[in-house]
C-alpha cells in the first residue's frame, strides 16, 4: 500500500475538521464519508467534490472505498463504529472518548484483539505535545522519585448556553452520557493516566447543571488515590472564564508544574535529594535543600494532523502509535468513576463496577426521561 484511502464517519464540526487538515498528511488519501445529515454531507461537498458519499457507516465500511476509517460521531457510536470497522478488515482511527462507558469500551477491545493485524489509534492529539511526552519520560526515568502527589486544574473548557444547544446529543445522559469529563476533559484525563496510571479510588463533587441549563455536570472536584499511596486532585468546569489549565507533579525528589500559558514549557524542580530520607536524616527542624529549578521548553504543541500522520505511518510503515485506541478504556473508566463517585456520595474503587456503571447510566436515563415527558 502507498497510501491510506481514508473514509470518515460523522461530519458535523469535528469531522470536517479533520477533512481540512487531511491536505497536511502524507500518505493520506480522503475518498469517503458517511452522514446522515445532508447539510452537513453538502459542507464537505463544496471543497472534495469527488468524494464518495454513503448515509450510513455500514455502507461506507462495505463499499472497497477505504483501507482506514476515522470515526467523529457522538461518543455512543464510537466503540459500535470501531468494531464494525475493525471486523470488516479496516484500520480504525477512532475519536475521543472512544465509548462512554468502560463496558463498551472493554467489548470493543475484545474485537480489536483479534484483528492484531490492523491498526487502532485515538484522537488524543495532547500527546503529541512534546512537554508532556518529556514529562513522562522524565516521571518514567525516576527523576522525580517516587510520585506523591497530583494536582490538575482542568477549567480551560469554558462553554455558554448556545454550545450546548448546538446539537441534540450535547449535555445529555442518553446522548453524550455525560458533561465536561466526557466531552472535554477526556483530554486532560487520558493524559492523567498516561502520567500515572490508574487510581485505587476516586472520590467526586459532581455539580449537575451547576452553571447552565443541562442534566449532566459542568463541574467536578474529584480526587483520587493510587497504588502507591499517591493522592491526586481534579477539578473540571466548563463555566470559568478566563479558566485555568495547571497541573503540580510532585515526587520525592522533584516537582514539575505547568501550565497551558505557555504551552510548550514547564518548570522542573529537583530537590536533590529525598525527601523522605532527608525527613527522617535530618538533625534539625528546618532543613533546607538546595533545589535546582530549571525551566524547560519542550518546544511545538499538540496537533490533531500529528496523530493523523501516525496513523498513516503506523499502517504503512509500522510507526509506534503515540495513542493506542485500547488505552482509552482507562481514561472512560476514570471520567465514570468520578461520575459514579459523585452521584452516590462515596468513594468508588477501580477496576469500576463495570455492570454497576451500566446501571446507573440507564437509571439516569430512565429518569432523564420521565421528567422530559412528564
Ligand atoms: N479531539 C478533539 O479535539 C475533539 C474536538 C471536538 C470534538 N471531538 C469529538 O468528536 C466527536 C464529534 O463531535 P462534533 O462536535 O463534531 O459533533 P457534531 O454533532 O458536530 O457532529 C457529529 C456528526 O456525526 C453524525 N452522525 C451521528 N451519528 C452517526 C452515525 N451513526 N453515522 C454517521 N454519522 C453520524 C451527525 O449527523 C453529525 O454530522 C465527539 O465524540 C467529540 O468528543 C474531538
Amino acid at each position: 500500500m502507498k497510501e491510506v484511502r481514508y473514509g470518515v464517519i460523522g461530519v458535523g464540526g469535528m469531522g470536517r475538521g479533520h477533512i481540512n487538515m487531511f491536505k497536511e498528511v502524507k500518505g493520506l488519501k480522503f475518498t469517503a464519508i458517511a452522514d446522515q445529515v445532508q447539510e452537513n454531507i453538502d459542507k464537505v461537498l463544496e471543497d472534495h467534490p469527488d468524494v464518495k458519499v454513503f448515509k450510513s457507516a455500514e455502507d461506507l465500511v462495505g463499499s472497497g472505498e477505504c483501507d482506514a476509517i476515522l470515526i467523529a460521531t457522538p461518543h455512543y457510536f464510537h466503540p459500535e463504529l470501531a468494531i464494525l470497522g475493525l471486523e470488516n478488515g479496516l484500520h480504525v482511527l477512532v475519536e475521543k472518548p472512544v465509548a462512554v462507558t468502560t463496558k463498551a469500551a472493554a467489548q470493543m477491545n475484545e474485537v480489536a484483539a483479534k484483528h492484531p493485524d490492523l491498526i487502532f489509534s485515538a484522537m488524543f492529539q495532547m500527546r503529541t505535545n512534546p512537554k508532556w511526552a518529556k514529562i513522562k519520560q522524565i516521571i518514567d526515568a525516576g527523576m522525580l522519585g517516587e510520585i506523591r502527589r497530583i494536582h490538575w486544574t482542568a477549567t480551560k473548557w469554558y462553554r455558554p448556553q448556545a454550545y450546548y444547544a448546538s446539537g441534540g446529543w450535547r449535555a445529555t445522559w442518553k446522548g453524550e452520557g455525560g458533561g465536561v469529563l466526557l466531552n472535554q476533559c477526556p483530554h486532560n484525563i487520558d493524559l492523567l493516566y498516561w502520567l500515572m496510571g490508574s487510581p485505587s479510588t476516586v472520590s467526586a463533587h459532581l455539580s449537575l447543571g451547576k452553571h447552565h441549563d443541562i442534566e449532566v455536570e459542568d463541574e467536578v472536584v474529584a480526587t483520587l488515590t493510587y497504588p502507591n499511596g499517591a493522592v491526586g486532585v481534579f477539578i473540571a468546569s466548563t463555566s470559568e472564564l478566563p479558566g485555568t489549565d495547571y497541573t503540580e507533579i510532585v515526587g520525592d525528589k522533584g516537582k514539575i508544574t505547568t501550565s497551558s500559558e505557555p504551552n510548550d514549557q514547564f518548570i522542573w524542580e529537583d530537590f536533590g535529594k529525598s525527601i523522605r530520607t532527608l525527613t527522617y536524616e535530618a538533625k534539625e527542624a528546618w532543613p533546607k535543600i538546595d533545589t535546582v529549578k530549571s525551566v524547560v521548553t519542550a518546544g511545538g504543541d499538540a496537533k490533531h494532523t500529528h496523530i493523523h500522520q501516525n496513523f498513516v505511518n503506523a499502517i504503512l510503515h509500522g510507526e509506534e502509535l503515540f495513542a493506542p485506541a485500547t488505552e482509552g478504556i482507562y481514561s472512560v473508566e476514570i471520567a465514570n468513576a468520578m461520575i459514579m463517585a459523585g452521584i452516590q456520595g462515596k468513594t468508588v474503587d477501580l477496576p469500576l463496577d463495570q455492570d454497576a456503571y451500566e446501571d446507573l447510566l440507564t437509571k439516569l436515563i430512565t429518569e432523564s426521561d420521565a421528567k422530559k415527558n412528564s
